[in-house]
């Protein structure tokens, strides 16, 4: 069978904080498990992914920080980067949309406006835009905030109300005020260019009918919008950050963050083809008609998505392919009960569960588990501990992971570790054999049609099956009284067992290949038919251990207390914490309160199940402290013993993950990652610093 050739992208996030749970759960996963599963069908996937490195809402956080905005861009890109590899989600490239991690970027975001302006889809306007006197420049989109102009709300933002989700023009906002100053803007007029979306409406409703498989959802937000009768839309921006407008006239100006971040999928696959060394490579995917161009995004993406970048795309006239499908989700919300969601997840607000503090509680595999199981793709769903226990322990464990054990280790122990041949099958053997080979078949469709919660429960009611006639059939009784209905049992059981392993490697990759070795295989689960093809009779298996923990009360406890705070509005955001306190000013009766002290290292070992955290013994003076402290990233516990360093040792007593940590090291700060400071000269430790 031919190859199918498939470019597979995943929004690109912004770089303004990291990401939370429902990001994974919307674009991440959702790509990833396809792509996992088209390379397993045999198909040529390429998935690309970045930041998304410009745009106000970067240039605001380095504004409030006082910062540059390539400061922010560095610390979110690497977080956010690290927090896809810690779960798993792997991308061919994970560029970003700056100077600072693609060249190719800015040339072909200007290649693509200058191609819509010969083609004459651009038109140039006068317009009013806030203009702050104070800071003496302008401010687009979010740099303003006031009063919504439909309903009401006096913290809308400039461009969108968070509360009644109206969006608008900036100079609709009733009140305006300048984000960084507070002053009341002026109003004055700037030229801007604007992409003629109304001239190619037509053009695009042809596109979008032939489009009648994809998601209901997504038709119907399309179907909207070409109802309404689509406006030409500004362009470029009156902003420092960006990509510079490529014409004479429009010195201060860049081109609008939407208008250069989905190009960054196509730059980013130049950048990729380069690295190989195969420079035009890129061409194959997106220029080539027999390739298929799936965009995984959330629901608030689609407009982008199944417009304007497709009318960008129309607009090059180079032969650019439109997207094959654009697979979007709806939203994850977070809370301790179903009943009490949470509104919208958001960045700013925090009520979220941030990925790297679900890693650092839980291995990947059983969050992208139950992301997957409770995956938004038709609906809102709701996020909480109480849920994710229940489907880890139901069913990750109970009846997938337990059923792959209790029949391995039967095999080891009765049949000296061999699958044993089996004889002539009775109808309930062939029953689950048929059964494997249709639950196959139905998962692969889903896998197919983005339904992945399908795929899930489809493979769990395999498991549950197999359960089943493992009970009734009972080997451990038949072993001495029918040893042949016994091999017929093992032999069965073990073919359900490769096929569930299989089935399940698209959604938790780490635990699927462990399985896969404990069954004996040698190698990666590298295609879908392994599951498909009976294991012989004879086939040696390894020694076969628990996949997964238990996902015990007390955990679910201390996590639910955590985004109980979170969702109460209590847990500021870590970047927040720093900016009050470096802006705001103390008296020196008020630092006189600090006291920090040179200690000296001792031991240091890791806190089980906490990556970040080192535990540490640290001799300050005559006294021995223990301090909990979060360099475990950053330094390796052989490395600790005989540095000194500063302590704050008046820091109110607390236990971090079952130990009571009496004081803090302080360390310098760079880019997230924790830097030991040293004397300048040999000092005995417990040395007052003032
Ligand atoms: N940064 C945008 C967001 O988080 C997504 C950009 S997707 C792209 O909503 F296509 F523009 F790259
Ligand atoms: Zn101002």
């Amino acid at each position: 069978m031919k190859q199918q050739k498939i470019m597979v992208t995943s929004a690109l996030p912004y770089a303004n904080g990291p990401i939370h749970l429902g990001h994974i759960a919307g674009a991440y996963l959702p790509a990833d498990v396809y792509v996992r599963f088209q390379r397993l069908i045999g198909n040529d996937a390429v998935y690309i992914c970045g930041t998304d490195e410009h745009g106000v809402p970067i240039t605001l956080r380095a504004e409030q920080e006082k910062v540059t905005p390539r400061t922010i861009v560095k610390r979110y890109h690497d977080d956010i980067k690290r927090a896809f590899e810690r779960f798993n989600i792997v991308f061919d490239n994970f560029s970003g949309t700056s100077q600072l991690h693609n060249k190719h970027h800015a040339n072909l975001s200007r290649e693509f406006f200058t191609n819509l302006m010969n083609n004459d889809y651009i038109s140039t306007h006068l317009s009013d835009q806030h203009f702050c006197k104070n800071c003496n420049r302008y401010l687009p989109d979010r740099f303003i905030q006031g009063t919504c102009p439909k309903c009401g709300n006096e913290e809308a933002r400039g461009d969108e109300c968070s509360r009644c989700n109206h969006q608008f023009e900036p100079i609709e906002l009733k009140n305006p005020k300048c984000r960084i100053c507070s002053n009341i803007p002026d109003i004055k007029a700037s030229k801007h260019w604007y992409f003629r979306l109304d001239v190619l409406q037509k053009a695009l409703e042809n596109w979008l009918d032939t489009k009648t498989d994809w998601k209901e959802n997504v038709l119907n937000f399309v179907r909207g919008w070409f109802k309404q009768g689509l406006k030409e839309r500004a362009i470029t921006r009156d902003l420092y950050w960006g990509v510079p407008v490529p014409l004479e006239d429009a010195a201060g100006k860049v081109l609008y963050v939407w208008f250069d971040a989905p190009i960054g999928y196509i730059s980013a696959t130049m950048q990729w083809a380069e690295n190989k060394g195969e420079k035009e490579k890129w061409r194959e995917y997106w220029q080539n008609p027999d390739c298929k161009i799936l965009h995984f995004i959330g629901k608030d993406n689609i407009p982008f998505h199944t417009i304007i970048w497709p009318a960008m795309l129309i607009g090059q006239k180079q032969n650019y392919q439109l997207p094959w499908n654009v697979p979007a989700n709806e939203f994850l919300t977070f809370g301790l009960t179903e009943a009490q969601a949470s509104d919208k997840a958001s960045k700013s607000k925090g009520n979220v569960v941030w990925v790297h503090d679900a890693l650092d509680n839980f291995p990947a595999d059983m969050l992208r588990y139950y992301l997957a199981a409770n995956a938004p793709e038709k609906n809102d769903s709701v996020f909480t501990w109480k849920d994710f226990q229940k489907k880890c322990n139901s069913e990750l464990l109970n009846v997938l992971g337990n059923f792959a054990n209790r029949v391995l280790k039967f095999i080891e122990k009765n049949f000296e570790s061999k699958i044993p041949q089996p004889v002539s099958f009775t109808p309930s053997d062939q029953q689950i054999l048929s059964l494997i080979q249709s639950t196959m078949a139905k998962v692969h469709t889903c896998f197919e049609n983005f339904e992945v919660r399908n795929a899930i429960s489809e493979i769990v009611s395999l498991g549950r099956a197999g359960n089943q006639y493992f009970d009734e059939k009972a080997p451990w009784k038949s072993l001495n009284e029918n040893k042949e209905d016994c091999q017929n049992c093992m032999y069965v059981s073990a073919q359900i067992v490769n096929a569930i392993c299989v089935m399940l490697y698209p959604v938790i990759p780490q635990s699927a290949q462990k399985l896969w070795e404990q069954i004996g295989h040698k190698g990666s689960i590298v295609k879908w038919d392994q599951g498909a093809k009976e294991l012989p009779g004879g086939h040696s298996i390894s020694v076969p251990s628990g996949l997964f923990n238990k996902v015990e009360d007390e955990m679910v406890a201390v996590l639910e207390k955590k985004l109980g705070d979170a969702l109460a509005g209590n847990s500021t955001p870590k970047q927040e914490e720093s900016k009050t306190e470096a802006s705001s000013e103390i008296s020196l009766e008020d630092f006189k309160r600090i006291e920090i002290k040179i200690g000296e290292i001792l031991e240091a070992q890791r806190v089980p199940k906490a990556k970040k955290l080192l535990q540490l013994k640290v001799k300050i003076g005559e006294e021995i402290r223990t301090l909990v402290s979060g360099i475990a990233q950053d330094y390796e516990p052989e490395q600790l013993p005989g540095k000194k360093v500063p302590i704050l040792v008046n820091l109110k007593p607390a236990k971090i993950c079952g130990v009571e940590s009496q004081g803090m090291v302080l360390c310098a700060n760079l880019d997230g990652h924790a830097v030991l400071m040293h004397p300048d000269k040999d000092v005995p430790s417990g040395s007052l610093i003032t």
